[in-house]
């Protein structure tokens, strides 16, 4: 039989028997299989292990004292050692005991008297095997480093994209808010406060999150109205409401088929913030559930908004009186659930209403166009 060769070195074996000529002949028989160790009882055995691990112990079952059986079980037992194989050395009346020995994690047995060849084989079998599963864990090791980068670097990938696409979200409403309202803070505060009353709904998270993302692109159409309409200082007429009337239309028609779930969200947004409760809004004279629920969380914030902030062409409204409008609206322009959330969170409400003031952001010009740093944070 072709033997087989492991290079001198490439592995250590502690050889373990009470008989000073076994352990002799054992280590003339590994001679050029693997570097060896060797120990005459089972205490110096695990004394060697504890100084230098092994890579495979040959041990002997019948010793005074402590025998193979109790080493091999100290073994198992250390989870430093537990996974050092173990071939036990067994006489002819041992072999009803082999179930035993496989039972306490022996990999192989070698029989008495020995033949030189058969030790040297079982041996450089278990080296073998046991370099070709170190192989294998590094190599899974490896692999698994690789897919932890590869997934953190999609993650980043996919942050990164959401970023942008957020941005562009801002940017895109904050054009539509500059033509007639020069700050573009209304689409901060639109965005809060509808998010304020999504989580005092106790809606779904998506559902708040995305509200609050959504939000801002509600008056996206405005892109689309006159300028002479938008900027008129006076009311407007007949024919210059029904144009001002399409800018939801024309909103959704910039959103619609959107490949995301924010901008479909947008979507509707756009269209349904006109509807009222009592369906005489529009476009579409919609009235109680059939608004979707969005749309009329949106307008709840929108004409809160709207009334409390000054215009050229008006003063803002205060606290109270803005309130009273509501209170008004509640069940005929409004949903009466939103305006209970509104009014339970009226405290945040009133905070994100001091925090992005239209003054506060005003002073953003230029380069600073941008999402002001403030909700950076948020935004991004
Ligand atoms: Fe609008």
């Amino acid at each position: 039989m072709e033997q087989l060769q492991v290079p001198r070195g490439s592995g250590i074996v502690l050889v373990v028997d009470d008989s000073e000529a076994n352990l002799k002949l054992l280590a003339m028989a590994l001679d050029g299989v693997a570097d060896v160790m060797v120990a005459s009882n089972g205490r110096e055995a695990l004394e060697a292990v504890a100084q230098e691990s092994p890579d495979l112990i040959v041990l002997d079952i019948r010793m005074p004292e402590m025998d193979g059986y109790q080493v091999c079980t100290a073994l198992k037992r250390d989870p430093h050692t537990k996974d050092i194989p173990v071939i036990f050395v067994s006489g002819l009346s041992d072999i009803d005991d082999k179930a035993r020995g496989f039972a306490l994690g022996a990999v192989d047995f070698i029989g008495k008297p020995f033949d030189i060849a058969e030790v040297r084989m079982r041996v450089t079998t278990q080296l073998h095997l046991k370099q070709a599963m170190a192989a294998l864990a590094r190599s899974n090791e490896d692999l698994e480093h690789r897919v932890r980068q590869r997934t953190t670097d999609l993650q980043r990938a996919l942050e990164r994209y959401r970023k942008s696409s957020i941005d562009t979200i801002f940017r895109l409403s904050k054009a539509a808010e500059y033509k007639d309202d020069d700050t573009g803070a209304h689409v901060i505060r639109m965005a809060y406060f509808s998010r304020i009353i999504a989580r005092t709904m106790g809606l779904p998270q998506e559902l708040v999150d995305g509200v609050f993302y959504a939000a801002p692109m509600h008056d996206v159409g405005k892109i689309g109205i006159p300028d002479r309409i938008l900027g008129k200082k006076g009311k407007l007429d007949e024919e210059e409401w029904r144009v001002m009337k399409l800018h939801p239309i024309i909103g959704s028609r910039i959103l619609e088929k959107g490949d995301s779930e924010l901008i479909a969200m947008a979507e509707v947004i756009a269209l349904s913030h006109h509807e009222k409760w009592d369906g005489s809004g529009y476009p579409h004279r919609l009235g109680g559930t059939d608004i979707p629920l969005v749309g009329r969380i949106v307008a709840v914030a929108d004409v809160f908004d709207a009334v409390t902030s000054h215009r050229p062409y008006k003063e803002a409204m205060s606290f109270q009186d803005a309130m009273k409008i509501l209170e008004e609206g509640r069940g005929r322009h409004f949903d009466p659930a939103v305006i209970e959330a509104f009014f339970a969170a009226m405290d945040e409400i009133a905070t994100i209403k001091k925090s992005y003031s239209d003054q506060s952001s005003q002073q953003l010009t230029g380069a600073e166009l941008s999402i002001p740093s403030a909700v950076k944070g948020e935004f991004q």
